[in-house]
C-alpha cells in the first residue's frame, strides 16, 4: 500500500539572525573554525515573543497555503520537538487552537533531530488505519534556549526554527513507486548512547530544564555509520537503486556529516540539499525547513523521489522514501 502524500509544505525563522562574527564576540571561537568544521554561516535565534508554538504555528500556516486547504480539514497534528512551550501540554495542542482547527488529534512526539522522521511515520500510520484523514506534521525548535551560551562546542551549532507539511491519507487503490506518497520508512533507537548527546535537566530529575551536552567527534562517526546504513536499508526495501533518487534532504548538523554519508553511499553531492549555512543545526526542524526550501526555490519537483534522514540524542535515526 502507497504511504500519505505530502500535498503541501511550510517553514518559519525567527526574525533575528546571528552570524558566527557575533558569536566570536561571545566565546572563543572565530569564523573560519565555525565555517570548516561545520559550515555553519549564521542562524536565526527566536526573541522572548517567539516560541516553539508560534514558530510551528507559521510553519504550518505556510504549509496550508501552500496546499490550499483550510485548516479546518486538518484532523491530526504530530509536532516534533525537544524544546515545547510547556513542559505539558503538548506544544501541538497549542498550534491546534492557533490554527482553529479544535477537535482532531494533537499530540507531540519527542526524538529530537529525528523527531520529524518520527513524527511522519506516526502520521503516516494514523492516517493508514483510518484515524485521521488529513494531518499537519511538525518539526519546531527553540533550541536557543537550552544552549549553554558559554560552551563554544555546543552553542555555535544549533539555531531556532520550523517547518511543516501537509499530509492526506492516501487515496484508495494508490499503488506502485511512481505514485506520490510515502514509499518506506526505517526508524531506530540505541538508548545506550545517551551520554554522547542529551540535556542535563529535566522535570522529573533536575527540576531544571538544563543546557544541552554533546561529544561531537563520537556523535559525528556514529551519524555516519548509522546514516549510510538506514539509507541502505530504505532503498533495499523500495527495491530500488541509489541513482533513482532524485534528492536526499538530510538533517543539517554538519554539512561534513553530509558530505561523508553522500560519499560513503555514492550519491551525487549535487543531489544533497544543504541549509546548513543559513539556518544551523535546528534539530526537528532541520528537515522540513530543508525540504520547504528545496521545493520553494523549485529544485525538488513534483513527481521527483525525495529520501528524508536524520540522526539525534537517544540516540534515535530513520530515513523515509517520498514520491513527491
Ligand atoms: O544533531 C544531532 C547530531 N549532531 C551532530 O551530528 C554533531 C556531530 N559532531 C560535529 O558536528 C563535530 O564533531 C563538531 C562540529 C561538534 C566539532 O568538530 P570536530 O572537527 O569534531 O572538532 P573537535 O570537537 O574535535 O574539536 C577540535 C578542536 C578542539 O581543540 P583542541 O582540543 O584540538 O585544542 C576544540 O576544543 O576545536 C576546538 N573547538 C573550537 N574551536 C573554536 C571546539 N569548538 C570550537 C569552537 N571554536 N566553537
Amino acid at each position: 500500500m502507497t504511504g500519505s502524500r505530502i500535498i503541501g509544505t511550510g517553514s518559519a525563522l525567527p526574525r533575528q539572525i546571528v552570524t558566527n562574527a557575533d558569536l566570536a564576540q561571545r566565546v572563543d571561537t572565530s569564523d573560519e573554525w565555525i565555517v570548516a568544521r561545520t559550515g555553519i554561516r549564521q542562524r536565526h535565534i527566536a526573541q522572548a515573543d517567539e516560541t516553539t508554538a508560534t514558530l510551528a504555528t507559521a510553519a504550518a500556516r505556510a504549509a496550508l497555503d501552500d496546499a490550499g486547504v483550510e485548516a479546518s480539514s486538518i484532523d491530526l497534528i504530530v509536532l516534533a520537538t525537544a524544546t515545547p512551550d510547556n513542559t505539558f501540554p503538548a506544544t501541538a495542542t497549542k498550534v491546534q487552537h492557533a490554527l482553529g482547527c479544535n477537535g482532531g488529534i494533537a499530540f507531540d512526539v519527542a526524538a529530537v533531530c529525528s523527531g520529524f522522521l518520527y513524527a511522519l511515520s506516526v502520521a503516516d500510520s494514523l492516517l493508514k488505519t483510518g484515524m485521521a484523514k488529513r494531518a499537519l506534521v511538525i518539526g519546531a525548535e527553540t533550541f536557543s534556549r537550552i544552549l549553554d551560551w558559554d560552551d563554544r562546542t555546543t552553542c555555535v551549532l544549533f539555531g531556532d526554527g520550523a517547518g511543516a507539511v501537509v499530509l492526506d491519507a492516501p487515496a484508495a487503490g494508490d499503488a506502485g513507486k511512481d505514485t506520490p506518497g510515502i514509499l518506506g520508512t526505517r526508524l531506530h533507537a540505541d538508548g545506550a548512547q545517551h551520554d554522547l548527546l542529551y540535556v542535563d535537566g529535566g522535570p522529573s530529575t533536575t527540576q531544571t530544564v538544563g543546557h544541552v551536552r554533546m561529544k561531537g567527534p563520537e556523535v559525528f562517526r556514529h551519524a555516519v555509520v548509522n546514516l549510510a546504513e538506514v539509507l541502505r536499508e530504505v532503498i533495499e526495501d523500495a527495491g530500488i537503486s541509489v541513482a533513482d533518487i532524485d534528492w536526499v534532504v538530510p538533517h543539517q548538523a554538519n554539512a561534513r556529516i553530509l558530505d561523508a554519508t553522500a560519499r560513503k553511499l555514492g550519491i551525487s553531492p549535487d543531489k544533497v540539499v544543504v541549509t546548513v549555512h543559513a539556518h544551523a543545526n535546528t534539530s526537528a526542524a532541520s528537515v522540513p525547513l530543508a525540504l520547504d526550501t528545496a521545493r520553494k526555490d523549485g529544485r525538488i519537483k513534483a513527481g521527483d523521489l525525495v529520501m528524508l534522514e536524520a540522526m539525534g540524542g537517544g540516540f534515535t535515526w530513520g530515513a523515509s522514501l517520498i514520491r513527491m
